[in-house]
């Protein structure tokens, strides 16, 4: 008998404790400081609307008035930066050979037409503009624009550098960088611990793991990004409202990502979350003016 009510009265007090934290996260974390916030977040620069992670993408969604440009980053033979998704180049050039194994200057340009990921059957026909940029060139064009970078390979050179550009660009305050690795991130982050991390997928798992044993409000987070495939199986796990207040609460940005119709924008910020990553940047332009969804202050 004792036991059990010793046993009942620590599990309600437990819940008690993570559902209060869980609503009032401040009174046990500090709340990370956001040095932006983006709900308008335009990815690989807008691959429905422009040939994706070219310098007339980030151009075109910009002067759109985007929040943010999502792009990826490789490293060449010469050791440079540059922007693109894929590491191999059949796709984007037609030419099977890796980024890694040549120069910047013996970068092939992008063929006319990409598919875009994330739209089923659909084709992106380009500009003029086909080069594969390098990251430099984006911060030089964009001085003010925060950017989200994938680091798509686990080099340590390709980390350094990037590192050394947020710097020398001052963009620690205009960056957030990682990738779904969580070595990567881990690399990342101990490389330049100024620059905001997002949530590796292994550690979405792990989140997941604590929201759901009421463990979350207790535990200190170092990442300030977390940014959530859809649609995938873990989407209908991940999209609570409880959740995403949680973690807004603790200055925890949360973007959805690929998000092309106007269904699934509703959905997100219905939601809460914080931003909308989107092949489509005019079209969720038009969906947030339409709806009255205002730009971040
Ligand atoms: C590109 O790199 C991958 C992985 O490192 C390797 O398996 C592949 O053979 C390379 N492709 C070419 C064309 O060199
Ligand atoms: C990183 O990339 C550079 C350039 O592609 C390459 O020379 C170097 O060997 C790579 N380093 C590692 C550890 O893979």
């Amino acid at each position: 008998m004792c036991a059990a009510i010793y046993i009942v009265s620590t599990v309600t007090g437990y819940v008690l404790t993570s559902a209060l934290l869980l609503k009032c996260p401040t009174l046990l974390h500090r709340r990370k400081r956001e040095r932006f916030l983006s709900k308008h977040i335009s990815h690989r620069g807008g691959a429905g609307e422009n040939l994706e992670n070219t310098m007339a993408a980030f151009k075109h969604a910009v002067d759109l008035g985007t929040d943010m440009l999502e792009l990826d980053c490789h490293l060449t033979k010469d050791e440079q930066v540059v922007v693109s998704h894929d590491g191999n180049l059949k796709r984007l050039c037609g030419i099977n050979a890796n980024i890694s194994d040549l120069t910047y200057a013996e970068l092939p340009p992008y063929l006319c037409k990409l598919g875009v990921t994330f739209q089923r059957e659909c084709f992106c026909e380009g500009g003029e503009d086909k080069r594969i940029p390098l990251l430099r060139d984006v911060f030089d064009a964009f001085p003010n624009t925060p950017i989200n970078i994938d680091i798509k390979v686990n080099n340590d050179t390709l980390i350094k550098k990037v590192s050394e550009l947020v710097v020398k660009y001052d963009r620690e305050d205009l960056t957030v960088w990682g990738n779904s690795r969580n070595h990567i991130v881990k690399k990342c982050y101990k490389e330049n611990p100024h620059i905001p991390v997002l949530f590796s997928f292994p550690r979405v798992l792990h989140l997941l793991g604590l929201f759901y044993t009421g463990l979350l409000p207790f535990m200190p987070l170092k990442e300030q990004f977390l940014e959530i495939p859809m649609p995938s199986l873990l989407t209908n796990l991940l999209m609570r409202k409880a959740l995403f207040q949680h973690l807004t609460a603790r200055g925890i940005q949360v973007y959805i990502w690929v998000l092309n119709d106007e269904e699934d924008f509703q959905r997100a910020f219905d939601l809460g979350a914080t931003g909308v990553m989107t092949d489509f940047p005019t079209r969720l332009k038009e969906f947030m003016d339409r709806n009255g969804i205002s730009k971040p202050q």
